[in-house]
């Protein structure tokens, strides 16, 4: 009690103001600084910003997707699933470096995630042999990839630029149509 009056006293008499008074103008100087500094954007901020926009790759092939692993901090990370390529560079605690799906990144990964299995051997785009289980768990992934990340390209072949697993590459595109305007909607995209 005896601190809390002597300060308020030393405030009237250093400042020649109330107490409240003294407080409100500091209240407004804090609010005036904070929205200042919000009117300027520092240089990191900017690139981070800068990252956000996605690049489109187009088609590429399975090999030129693996350099899209997180080794090179300036390329985005890519995963694809079914031949799509998303950029989940969003998600560096997942993909990136040391994260604990790391070794999904640069890869098509259907394979692995329709058998939620982290083994090397399944981290592909093959999706040959999987049961409708696992097959309904990759779509379960898809849907998941299509609503949270940017698709940014495809995977083709290197031999004869087709896309990777055309059949469902098109089945996938109906997704992004179900997921952008409902799921009534199937109108095929060309
Ligand atoms: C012990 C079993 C597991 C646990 C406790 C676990 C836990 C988690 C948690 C807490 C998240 C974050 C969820 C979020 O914030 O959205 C996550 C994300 C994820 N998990 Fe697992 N997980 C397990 C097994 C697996 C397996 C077997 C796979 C596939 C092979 C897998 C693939 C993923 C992927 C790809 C993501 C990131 C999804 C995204 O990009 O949003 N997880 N997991």
């Amino acid at each position: 009690m005896g601190i809390y009056s002597t300060a308020m006293e030393a405030v009237t008499e250093v400042t020649g103001l109330s107490p409240a008074g003294f407080f409100t103008i500091i209240a407004m100087m804090v609010v005036v600084y904070k929205i200042v500094c919000g009117m300027f954007i520092g240089p990191e901020d900017f690139e981070q910003k800068a990252e956000k926009e996605p690049i489109q790759l187009g088609d590429i092939t399975e090999e030129e997707l693996r350099a899209y692993d997180g080794s090179d901090p300036k390329k985005p990370l890519l995963i694809a699933i079914r031949g799509q390529i998303y950029d989940v560079s969003s998600s560096k605690m997942f993909y990136g470096r040391g994260g604990p799906y790391a070794m999904f990144a640069g890869r098509d990964a259907s394979r692995a995630l329709g058998m939620l299995s982290f083994k090397p051997e399944d981290i592909n785009g093959n999706i040959q042999g999987l049961s409708e289980d696992e097959l309904a768990v990759l779509e379960d992934w898809e849907y998941k990839f299509i609503e949270k990340y940017p698709k940014v390209g495809r995977v083709v072949s290197a031999t004869n630029s087709t896309p990777n697993q055309n059949a469902i590459g098109d089945q996938v595109e109906q997704l992004h149509h179900r997921a952008i305007n409902g799921v009534g909607n199937q109108q095929q995209e060309q």
